[in-house]
């Protein structure tokens, strides 16, 4: 009897949230309207013009195919846009600005951008705005200065006089600096650092260099000595290429972005240190990712999930419930992009971009992302990166919404309207097939894994074993269970439905790496919705290479054991 009025109750408080988050979701402005607003050309604020003019910029015209933008309308006037922008920016080059106004930094960092390209990269559309040439002269002047204040104010810390500078730097780089691996690493990551590096040069025949990069005091000098003693791998303090007053910036994952800018590759490779790649780098990321020659970059998915406890534990099934009748309803950090970018790109609305549809409250996994440094538009990209990740920025805002580094990279270039691609595939899993006590459907559990440019596995994206504490006197936690790698399974929609993201618990003994989430007995696993097709073997010589991978990381242990005993 009680049992009944119990579950009555429960319903009846589910139905009620479900209402509730119906009406909400209702409710919120659709990006789409916004788009169709923005092609008919009704829009005339600042924003919506630099976007309008940056699309411009980049060659776009009205309906024309594979817009990256999708804002030129045919009333589109390059003069009148030109115009707002440029007063706008004049404005505000003489202004400071409230750091916590990310909307306002966004706005200076576009205005530096359109300033740039029309001084260096795109001089020829200054002509196109008819402009006679004692004003075409005294624009390109106040260009100067709009570039000069504007980066001196957003990115003090830059090594650079202005980006042109870096950017020529970049591109005249000598032949070994061309392209290059970095790994970003603090003192518990040192033995991942190494294996990672074995790997790389051991199993996969990698001869990119590599560099090290940490903040200071974050690697002892012993550890900095070891790294230097192998053949094409430097060591690079962050410290000393950004000024003291920053410093506080370069703090964990937050100083990736950093160490982007700071390496001397012009083409960047940034890893963390516990993902382990199944192919070159080399070849599967520089040589054949699209977006890399497209756009001078590579970002990678991360898993479709929403985020169900967003709200509170109560709202997961009248979330999911909504899910089924197509409601996806947005998250706080979903609902806070959509108010900052008011005029999203085409792209961040067709169905490669899960985020701002709130088909998924993850878009990106920045465990390797690859730049091209060469490319001004990346270039003032990767500094709007920085910017976001730094002190100020993260802790008034950021920190709220964007779970560390790995959503700002894409949110950058969205923001700055800088076409970009995500690579293909929405991330998967490797590792074993499921099916303990609990699992009565075939899974594949164990590590999130990526896939290269033809949906095959390219690198893992592991668990960093946790230690007991202390730095370096101290044991990893059962560090000697590894789960065996058989399967894998990438999912190539993107969408919920279907596709099965879950976490499982398991007894059984081998499963028990997952110890080293600190989670006792949880393990992450993926169904993909056509399991005879998508949940594949791995390869007999790929079997052999996570194989060569489990027994090196002994090695490593065993190795760094008698080092820290000394
Ligand atoms: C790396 O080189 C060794 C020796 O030349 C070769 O046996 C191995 O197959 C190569 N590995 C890869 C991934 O190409
Ligand atoms: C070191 O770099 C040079 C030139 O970039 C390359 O030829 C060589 O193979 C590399 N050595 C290793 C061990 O990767
Ligand atoms: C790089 O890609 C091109 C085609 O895009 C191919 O012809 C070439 O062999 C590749 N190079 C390497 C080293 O894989
Ligand atoms: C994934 O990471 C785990 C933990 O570091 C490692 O044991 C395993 O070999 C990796 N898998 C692959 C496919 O590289």
């Amino acid at each position: 009897m009680l049992q009944v009025r119990w579950m009555r109750r429960v319903a009846v408080l589910s139905v009620a949230v479900f209402i509730l988050l119906v009406i909400a979701s209702v409710s919120l402005p659709d990006p789409n309207a916004n788009q169709a607003a923005a092609r008919h050309g009704s829009r005339t604020d600042v924003d919506f013009a630099q976007k309008q003019f940056l699309d411009f910029m980049h060659g776009e015209a009205p309906n024309m195919k594979g817009q990256f933008g999708g804002s030129i309308s045919s009333h589109f006037d390059p003069k009148a846009a030109f115009k707002r922008v440029h007063s706008r920016a004049l404005q505000m080059s003489k202004q400071q600005y409230n750091r916590e106004d990310i909307a306002e930094l966004c706005r200076r960092a576009r205005a530096n951008l359109i300033a740039h390209s029309l001084l260096f990269e795109k001089s020829e559309l200054l002509d196109k705005l008819s402009l006679d040439e004692t004003t075409k002269e005294s624009v390109q002047t106040e260009l100067k200065s709009i570039v000069g204040s504007v980066t001196s104010n957003l990115y003090p810390w830059l090594e650079w006089k202005d980006v042109q500078t870096a950017v020529k730097k970049f591109q005249s780089v000598e032949p070994a600096k061309e392209a290059g691996i970095i790994l970003s690493v603090g003192k518990s990551y040192f033995p991942l650092a190494i294996h990672a590096i074995r790997t790389l040069r051991e199993v996969l025949n990698c001869s990119l260099p590599i560099e090290i990069h940490h903040a200071g005091p974050e690697l002892t000098t012993q550890m900095i000595e070891i790294f230097n003693t192998m053949p094409n791998v430097s060591t690079i303090d962050l410290y000393d290429h950004f000024p003291e007053n920053s410093h506080d910036n370069l703090v964990g994952f937050y100083s990736k972005p950093f160490a982007l800018l700071a390496s001397s590759f012009r083409k960047p490779i940034i890893m963390d240190a516990d993902v382990l790649f199944l192919q070159d780098p080399a070849r599967a990321i520089l040589n054949a990712s699209l977006s890399f020659h497209q756009h001078g970059q590579t970002f990678f998915r991360d898993r479709t999930l929403t985020n169900q406890f967003f709200e509170s534990w109560f709202a997961y099934y009248p979330l999911m419930i909504a899910r089924k009748f197509g409601y996806r309803v947005p998250s706080p950090a979903v609902r806070w992009f959509r108010a900052l970018d008011e005029y999203p790109s085409l792209y961040a609305l067709s169905s490669e971009s899960r985020y701002l549809m709130a088909r998924s409250h993850h878009e990106m996994e920045s465990g390797v992302v690859a730049l091209d440094k060469g490319r001004p538009d990346v270039l003032h990209a990767l500094l709007l990166v920085c910017k976001l990740n730094s002190r100020v920025e993260r802790e008034a805002v950021l920190a709220q919404y964007t779970n560390g580094d790995k959503e700002t990279f894409w949110m950058a270039w969205e923001l700055l309207r800088v076409p970009y691609k995500f690579n293909p595939g929405f991330s998967g899993m490797i590792g074993y097939s499921g099916g303990n006590m609990w699992l009565t459907k075939e899974h594949t559990c164990g590590q999130l894994v990526h896939a290269d440019q033809d949906l095959q596995p390219l690198c893992n994206f592991s668990v960093t074993p946790r230690w007991n504490g202390g730095i370096l006197k101290d044991k990893f936690v059962s560090r000697r269970n590894v789960f065996p790698f058989e399967k894998y399974a990438i999912d190539s929609e993107g969408y919920m439905e279907g596709w099965d993201w879950t976490w499982k618990w398991s007894l059984k003994a081998e499963h028990a790496h997952v110890l080293w989430l600190g989670w006792t007995g949880q393990s992450a696993c993926f169904r993909p919705r056509n399991v005879g097709k998508d949940l594949r073997d791995l390869s007999e010589r790929q079997k052999e290479m996570t194989a060569r991978y489990t027994d090196m990381y002994f090695e490593i242990l065993d190795w760094f054991d008698k080092l820290v005993q000394v």
